[in-house]
């Protein structure tokens, strides 16, 4: 089972499933007309269950399942669920495949970065006719950049939580000096170079001490918050709408990941703010 991250994990299933509903009305409409299917995408699904981090025998039903159950006003024509863990895809396909018999479902043991370059293979060849939902939901920096690069253009919505808290912001050390490890994550989570990267969040100044003149090296005062923006302008280079993120943080009031909604389609975005924002609204 996955480990349950407190109120915000909930929240972020339900905007998941708000919106999901939204995109099956809009699109009930359009997939008759224009011959559509609809495709969900799942990048790290899970086992299909997320289980409390507190000692209790809490356990809340993944978003995977949650997609599953959406009938009304219809289904999506095909699901894809990826899962790297063996023994969580194993679950996550006994407790989905034999409880929707009329349902596509595929779960696939599998790394994301590779399912999304062949999702987008798919959208571009015999998948033409799909629209799709994709929902990105890493615990921690997985998602490599230049597979979402892959999904540019297509005609599909993308939910993407970005660990900027809990990730990038736990790389960028305080005086500068990052590791080559944490350096090169950070370079394929973000898609920019070592140097971008610095630049962007250090400033270098030079001071007089008591041997000379001295190179200080000081970060940006909100990291987190600069790094939600700079992912926000990494996905508008990709997608022409981004949303508003809904802001997700933990009981000590940190914030430890930001949830946005990437599309090339206005009304996506107008759904998604306004969903956000109310779920944004109850934090406060
Ligand atoms: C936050 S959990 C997902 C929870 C799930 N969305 C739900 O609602 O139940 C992240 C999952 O991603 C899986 N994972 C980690 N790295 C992965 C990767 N590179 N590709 C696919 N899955 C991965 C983990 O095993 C874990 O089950």
């Amino acid at each position: 089972m996955n480990e349950f991250g407190g109120n915000w994990t909930e929240n972020k299933i339900e905007i998941l499933i708000e919106y999901a509903k939204a995109y099956l009305t809009i699109m009930n409409i359009n997939a008759s007309k224009y011959n559509w299917d609809l495709l969900y995408f799942d990048g790290f699904a899970g086992s299909g269950q997320i289980q409390g981090d507190d000692n209790t025998s809490t356990t809340i039903v993944g978003a995977a399942r949650r997609i599953l159950e959406i009938k009304d006003p219809r289904s999506f024509d095909l699901y894809y669920f990826v899962e790297k863990e063996k023994r969580y895809a194993d679950i996550l396909r006994h407790k989905t495949i034999p409880f929707y018999p009329n349902k596509k479902i595929h779960v696939v043991n599998e790394d994301c970065n590779v399912k999304i370059e062949s999702l987008s293979r798919f959208l571009s060849n015999n998948g033409k006719r799909f629209k799709a939902l994709a929902y990105i939901d890493p615990c921690g920096m997985q998602l490599n950049w230049k597979s979402l690069q892959t999904l540019e253009k297509h005609s599909v919505d993308v939910w993407i939580l970005v660990p900027t808290g809990m990730g990038v912001n736990r790389l960028l050390k305080n005086d500068g000096n990052i590791s080559d490890a944490y350096s090169s994550k950070l370079e394929q989570f973000l898609g920019m170079s070592r140097q971008e990267i610095f630049s962007f969040f250090y400033k270098e100044s030079q001071v007089l001490t008591l041997f000379g003149e001295e190179t200080i090296t000081t970060k940006e005062q909100n990291a987190i918050d600069k790094s939600a923006e700079l992912y926000k302008e990494r996905l508008k280079t990709l997608f022409k709408f981004v949303s508003e993120p809904y802001v997700l943080k933990n009981k000590m009031n940190s914030v430890m990941f930001h949830f946005f909604m990437a599309s090339n389609n206005k009304n996506a975005l107008r759904i998604a703010n306004q969903i956000i924002k109310k779920y944004n609204n109850l934090n406060y």
